[in-house]
C-alpha cells in the first residue's frame, strides 16, 4: 500500500518537451485514471512512474521516499501492459510465479502467493494450461495475476484492455473493479477511453498535449468540466458546444439565434463577451420526451438524423452553424425532416472563454 507523489515532472527527447510540468498526488489505495487523446503523454507519464523513462526534471516520490534514481525492481511497482508479455513455453503457475522465483522466493510462499492469485482471478483452473491454450481475457488475467503475486506498492496499467473485443472489455473492466475493490492496491490506469476511465476510477486525470487539463472525480469532470476540452472529451456522445456572444440579456449564438441569458450567468464577466456555450445531450429533448427541465428554452427545428439506441434515441439537428445532438427518453419512431419542438435546459449550460477554454460559470 502506498501513496505516490509526482511534483513538476517533466520529459524531454532530445529538443522535445513532451511532458512539460506535471504535479498530482495519488492517496493509499486510490485508482487514479490518466485518460487522454494519443500522444498527450500518458504512456510517458506511467513509464516515468514505472522507471522505465528517465526523468528530465521533478521528483517522484512513492511513500515519502524520492525514487527517481530506483531501477525499476527497487520501486515497489508492478506493471500491466496492453500486450501481456506472457512466456508461450511456461504454464499460467509458472507465468504467474516467475518474478518471486526470479528473487529466490521459498517454495511454498511462491505457491501461496499463486494459489492465492489465481482465487482472486478465477484462474484456478487453469494454472497448469499453457497461454495459447487461453481466451484473450484469460491471457489478462494471467498477466494482472503476475503483477498482483508481487504485492507491488502501487499497480500501474497501460491499456490493458486494448486487444480485447468490445464485450470482452467491458467484463474485464467489472473485472479489475472488483480486483482492486479486494485487492486495495493504489492504482494509475491509463487508458483513451473515456468510459473506462470513468467507470473504473476513483478520480480522473484528464490530459491533453503533455499537460492536466483537469483531476476530479467522475462526477466532478462530467458536471463541472474545467475545460472546453474535458467538456468534449469526457461523455458520450459528446456535449454540444458552439460559439456565442453575450450581448445584455441574451446568449446569441453564431448565427444570430438568440437565448435567454438564465439567471445563474447573469454574474458573468463582462470580459468574457466571446464564450463557446456546452450543453449535453441529455439537457436537449423533444417536449415531453426528456427529464423535468430547471429552465427549458424552445425551438422548433427539423431533425436531420435519428438513431434507436432501445432504451433511448439520439436524434440530431442542425443549429448555428453546427449539428447538436439530443437524447430522446422513452422512445418513439422519428422521420428525417420530421419537425420537433425541442426543450433546451438552460440551467445546465456550461460556459468556457472562447479564447483558451477555460470554465468561466
Ligand atoms: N522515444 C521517444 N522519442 C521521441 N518522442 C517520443 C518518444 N516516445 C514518445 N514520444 C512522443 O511523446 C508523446 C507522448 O507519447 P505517449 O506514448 O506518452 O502518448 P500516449 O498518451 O500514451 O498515446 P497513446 O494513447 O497513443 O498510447 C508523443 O507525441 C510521442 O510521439
Ligand atoms: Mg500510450
Amino acid at each position: 500500500m502506498a501513496e505516490l507523489e509526482l511534483s513538476n515532472v517533466s520529459k524531454r527527447y532530445g529538443g522535445l518537451l513532451v511532458v512539460p510540468d506535471i504535479s498530482l498526488s495519488v492517496g493509499d489505495g486510490e485508482f487514479v485514471a490518466l485518460v487522454g487523446p494519443s500522444g498527450c503523454g500518458k504512456s510517458t507519464t506511467l513509464r516515468m512512474i514505472a522507471g522505465l523513462e528517465e526523468i528530465s526534471g521533478g521528483t517522484i516520490s512513492i511513500n515519502g521516499r524520492v525514487v527517481n534514481d530506483l531501477e525499476p525492481d527497487e520501486r515497489g511497482i508492478a506493471m500491466v501492459f496492453q500486450s501481456y508479455a506472457l512466456y508461450p513455453h511456461m504454464s499460467v503457475a509458472k507465468n504467474m510465479s516467475f518474478a518471486l522465483r526470479v528473487a529466490g522466493r521459498p517454495r511454498e510462499e511462491i505457491d501461496s502467493r499463486v494459489n492465492e492469485a489465481a482465487r482472486i482471478l478465477g484462474l484456478t483452473e487453469f494454472l497448469n494450461r499453457r497461454p495459447a491454450a487461453l481466451s484473450g481475457g484469460q491471457r489478462q488475467r494471467v498477466a494482472m495475476g503476475r503483477a498482483i503475486v508481487r504485492r507491488p506498492d502501487v499497480f500501474l496499467f497501460d491499456e490493458p484492455l486494448s486487444n480485447l473485443d468490445a464485450k470482452l472489455r467491458v467484463q474485464m473492466r467489472t473485472e479489475i473493479k472488483r480486483i482492486h475493490q479486494n485487492v486495495g492496491a493504489t492504482t494509475i490506469y491509463v487508458t483513451h477511453d473515456q468510459i473506462e476511465a470513468m467507470t473504473l476510477a476513483d478520480r480522473v486525470v484528464v490530459m491533453n498535449n503533455g499537460r492536466i487539463e483537469q483531476v476530479g472525480t467522475p462526477a466532478e469532470v462530467y458536471a463541472s468540466p474545467a475545460t472546453s476540452f474535458v467538456a468534449e472529451f469526457i461523455g458520450m456522445p459528446p456535449m454540444n458546444l458552439v460559439g456565442a456572444d453575450v450581448e445584455g440579456d441574451a446568449l446569441v449564438l453564431d448565427g444570430g439565434t438568440r437565448l435567454p441569458l438564465p439567471e445563474t450567468l447573469r454574474t458573468l464577466p463582462a470580459s468574457h463577451d466571446k464564450v463557446l456555450l456546452g450543453l449535453r445531450p441529455e439537457d436537449i429533448a423533444p417536449a415531453g420526451h426528456g427529464l423535468d427541465m430547471a429552465a427549458p428554452w424552445s425551438l422548433d427545428v427539423p431533425v436531420s438524423i435519428s438513431e434507436p439506441l432501445g432504451a433511448e434515441t439520439l436524434l440530431f439537428f442542425e443549429l448555428a452553424g453546427k449539428e447538436w445532438t439530443a437524447r430522446m427518453l422513452s422512445p418513439r419512431p422519428v422521420a428525417p425532416g420530421e419537425r420537433l419542438s425541442f426543450n433546451f435546459d438552460l440551467s445546465k449550460l456550461h460556459v468556457f472563454d472562447a479564447a483558451d477554454g477555460a470554465r468561466i460559470n
